[in-house]
């Protein structure tokens, strides 16, 4: 797309982004999984092309979302010619991300393979009607309104010649009659954009026809709100994965190459069945339980690694409440070192004469990255019974 004028807050390339903060922003964040594949594309030439690299950088916490806490992202691409989005030498629209829910992640999840060229297509005009007025009438589909769906003009235009040319002039003209006869509502003009501008919305509404190209792909950069409560999250295996992928562009005698990067959040809670190991507890089980673990001697702990603490200030510890099965005691938290001084403690008795689960908090100071955690559920008067049956643990931001 040819554009006469240059917006302000335009992602386009050419990006105007300064080097120093290009690096800035590759040292101060970590890489969380980089990985690439070899395109299903064809292999045309005998000379190798190497793989893209896409690096997915995210702010906060890596390991869990939380309900309506928004994730700021940041996706690089760099090739081994020296091309980078950074830069802007690699075209933002080509790269192909999203952020999905999930059930279950399947192990070694690898992202679909999706056309660049179709995304290049798409990605200009659609970043035009975000910031134009369009979506106030226009809804991509689902549209109860009598004003048409972008997906149902395509679907109208679908094979027809010039189709974009004539859109293009719609849309910057504006018009009547061909949607909505009875002159309830008409499309109003938009002279604040460049027939090339109208050409390249026109171009985009075309392309949803593809349901490839309905697929709500997210800019390079932004932000991404998780929306599940994450209430059934002990049990379930939900994701948020946040996935990228680039494609190569053809070059003469060389196949191309898919880079693409994942990351994926889950619940902000772990069972005891998420433990790496433990020592000095039992496991028991029961209805309101569920399955736990319980110390059975003074100093018994379970332990979990590799857990992001960023952004994490409490942490809940959800234990059996039956007064007449545990003897209470105390749960202390240590990181990183079972014989650390602990992060948190507190003292909890059960007082329950009828099975029922307590929520027992723990507040932390600040804690960024990863770190093992030690959690130990300590006897106090040396009962005989067990101290604490813990089942798991919620981490509040
Ligand atoms: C005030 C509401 C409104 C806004 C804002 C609006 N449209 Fe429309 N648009 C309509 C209506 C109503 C029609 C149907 C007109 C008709 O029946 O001919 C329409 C029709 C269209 C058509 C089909 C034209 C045809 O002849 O089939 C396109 C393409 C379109 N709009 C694109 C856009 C784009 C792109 C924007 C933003 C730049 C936009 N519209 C903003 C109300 C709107």
């Amino acid at each position: 797309m040819t554009s006469r004028r240059r917006r302000q807050g335009s992602d386009s390339v050419p990006s105007c982004e300064h080097p120093g903060s290009a690096l800035a922003v590759r040292s101060a964040l970590a890489v969380i999984v980089a990985a690439s594949v070899v395109s299903a594309a064809s292999a045309e030439g005998q000379h190798s092309n190497a793989v893209p690299l896409v690096t997915i950088h995210s702010g906060g916490n890596k390991m869990f979302f939380w309900p309506d806490r928004p994730i700021d992202y940041q996706i690089v691409v760099s090739d081994t010619e020296g091309r980078d989005t950074l830069a802007g030498t690699i075209d933002p629209h080509r790269v192909a991300l999203a952020f999905d829910h999930v059930a279950k992640l399947p192990e070694n999840f690898v992202p679909p393979f999706v056309d660049g060229d179709l995304l290049a297509r798409l990605g200009p005009g659609k970043e035009l009607i975000a910031r134009s007025n369009c979506p106030i009438c226009h809804t991509v589909e689902a549209g109860t309104r009598r004003i048409p769906t972008f997906k149902a003009i395509a679907e109208r235009f679908k094979g027809v010649d010039a189709a974009a040319d004539y859109l293009a002039t719609r849309i910057v003209s504006g018009g009547s009659g061909s949607w909505i006869t009875d002159g309830t509502a008409l499309m109003p003009p938009h002279p604040e954009f460049t027939p090339e501008e109208g050409r390249a919305m026109a171009l985009y509404i075309l392309a949803l026809e593809n349901p490839e190209a309905r697929k709500d792909w997210l800019p390079i950069r932004g932000t991404v709100t998780p929306t599940s409560d994450g209430s059934e999250a002990a049990k379930t295996q939900e994701r948020y994965v946040l996935w990228a992928s680039y494609t190569d562009q053809r070059l003469k005698g060389k196949e191309r190459k898919t880079g693409y990067a994942v990351v994926a959040w889950r619940a902000a809670v772990l069972s005891v069945t998420d433990r790496a190991g433990a020592d000095g507890v039992e496991e028991v089980s029961s209805p309101e339980l569920g399955l736990a673990l319980a110390g059975v001697r003074p100093r018994g702990f379970i332990q979990f690694t590799g857990i992001d603490l960023t952004d994490v200030r409490q942490l809940v510890f959800v234990v059996s409440d039956l007064a007449s099965a545990w003897a209470g005691g105390r749960i202390e938290l240590r990181i990183d070192d079972i014989l650390s001084e602990p992060l948190g403690q507190t003292v909890f008795m059960p007082r329950s004469n009828q099975p029922s689960l307590a929520e027992v908090p723990i507040s932390i100071p600040a804690t960024p990255g990863r770190h093992d955690l030690f959690v130990y559920l300590r006897g106090l008067r040396g009962d005989k019974k067990g101290t604490i049956a813990l089942t798991s643990i919620k981490f509040l931001w």
